[in-house]
């Protein structure tokens, strides 16, 4: 497009994130302006930004400095920060780092464009409410709707009312909202119109869906998933972030039920420690969690768990942490996220005493010798089972593709004429340090010679 600008996107944190990312290139590709994948050559640099843990907002600061020699040398050149740490720390942005134009909070992107001109008028842009309107609705594009790789986020719900005691969540993305099942229903057949065949559901607090439904009623994120089931050539379907709280009767029944609900589950527990639990006000014990997750069983028993845990939460005793150790040998998650606590101002946990750096290094060492432990083993346990893949781009060799498993699992396969969108049964045939290797299957299950 001859004398488009360019917007270069720079996102960190969840996978909301990445979505709000690609909505906001839409938005200002109805602006005039294309993506460009290097900051360099760009007219506007937007910093979608992450508040969770103390490094990542940090991380904002130093990207940001790093901008000043292009700034000298293209004055023209807008800078926005955008997300998360947008939100929690608004003007004080621009105050600490001047080279800032732009801030605008999660909740306001549909306004991006409008602030953008504010900029080229010389005004500094400042936006950190929330808003009423749906900001998706007036982010839709209107442009020329460009083809999709196999896979896609979609969000549908935002925000959280949980109020854990060590996140900023609630207070940068607000409260919960859901959006109504028939934008979702749409969105999602054009996704597919466009390539897609696997749609991730995403939300902080994705399982507490509950959206108007086209028919009037309330629908729970089962009937959601249940109606997305119905769309021709969307072959797979994900949701993520759950919380245990949250995971209905109607949502485990779908996990046995539902053959294009994929057999993965991210369920973050935290701790294992009834005591911590409760001073995290996760609001159920270790064991309520731990029946949970035999009941999910019941239903999927090949399902693949994964977790967040949280070491060195203010007073976490070192028996608190053998308890949250016994619990990932009882659970053997297929995959974990676990980190050491971060103090985030403004969160209850940061007016507690606080353990140690060193003790927090340690437990977290431990932890996660003991998850990569079980997460070997589970994807060890691949090998010799056929699986569906869905291929999503060349590997590194040549004729080479790679794809992810039902379980999330890496897969390549070698030379076979796949194309990304391909949906194959495989067999797997070797297990690696990050992925697994595996051959066609044939239709009745053997695997294809070579
Ligand atoms: N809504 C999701 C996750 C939100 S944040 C949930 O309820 O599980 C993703 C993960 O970051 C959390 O699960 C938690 O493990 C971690 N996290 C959040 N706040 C943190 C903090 N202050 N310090 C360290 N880790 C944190
Ligand atoms: Fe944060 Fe807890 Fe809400 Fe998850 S449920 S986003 S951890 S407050
Ligand atoms: Fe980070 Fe905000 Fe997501 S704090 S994890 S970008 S909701």
């Amino acid at each position: 497009m001859a004398g488009a600008k360019k917007l270069y996107i720079k996102t960190y944190g969840c996978q909301m994130n990445v979505y709000d990312s690609e909505r906001m290139a839409e938005a200002m590709g109805g602006a005039g302006y294309v993506e460009t994948d290097s900051p360099d050559d760009a007219d506007m640099i937007l910093l979608n930004t992450c508040h969770i843990r103390e490094k990542a907002a940090e991380k904002v600061y130093s990207e940001l400095g790093r901008f000043r020699t292009l700034k000298d040398d293209k004055p023209d050149l807008k800078i926005g920060v955008a997300g998360c740490v947008a939100q929690a720390e608004g003007e004080e942005i621009m105050r600490r780092q001047p080279l800032v134009d732009l801030v605008v909070g999660p909740q306001s992107y549909h306004r991006l464009p409008q602030m953008e001109a504010q900029t080229r008028r010389g005004a500094k842009a400042l936006d950190t409410d929330f808003p009423l309107d749906d900001k998706f609705e007036a982010l839709k594009s209107r442009g020329p709707k460009a083809r999709r790789g196999p896979t896609a986020f979609l969000t549908v719900q935002e925000g959280c009312d949980k109020f854990c005691a060590f996140c900023v969540v609630p207070y940068t993305r607000g409260a919960e909202v859901s959006r109504p099942a028939a934008r979702i229903l749409d969105e999602a057949r054009d996704l597919v119109d466009r390539g897609v065949r696997e749609i991730t559901l995403l939300g902080q607090n994705v399982n507490a869906y509950h959206g108007p439904g086209p028919d009037g009623t309330d629908w729970s994120l089962a009937r959601l998933i249940w109606a997305l089931d119905g769309i021709d050539g969307l072959e797979r379907i994900r949701f993520t972030t759950s919380h245990p709280n949250d995971m209905t009767d109607d949502l485990i029944e779908a996990h046995g039920t539902c053959s294009k609900l994929m057999p993965y589950l991210h369920l973050p527990v935290q701790s294992g420690s009834d005591r911590i639990l409760k001073r995290m006000n996760r609001k159920h014990t270790a064991e309520e969690y731990l029946r949970l997750i035999e009941r999910i069983r019941a239903a999927r028993p090949d399902i693949l768990m994964s977790g967040d845990f949280i070491v060195g939460f203010p007073e976490e005793t070192e028996q608190d942490f053998q308890d949250t150790m016994d619990l990932i040998e009882e659970v053997k998650y297929g995959y974990a996220f676990s980190f050491k606590y971060s103090t985030r101002p403004g969160t209850p946990a940061a007016e507690r005493d606080q353990l140690d750096e060193d003790v927090k290094s340690d437990r977290l060492q431990r932890l996660q010798a003991r998850i990569t432990h079980h997460q070997r083993a589970v994807q060890d346990a691949m090998v010799g089972r056929t699986v569906g893949v869905l291929f999503e781009k060349p590997g590194r060799l040549p004729g080479q593709m790679v794809g992810k498993s039902e379980y999330l699992h890496a897969v390549h396969v070698a030379d076979a004429g796949l194309a990304p969108g391909d949906l194959a049964q495989v067999t797997i045939t070797e297990s690696g340090s990050n992925s697994l290797g595996g051959r066609l299957a044939t239709e009745d299950g053997a695997t294809a010679a070579e």
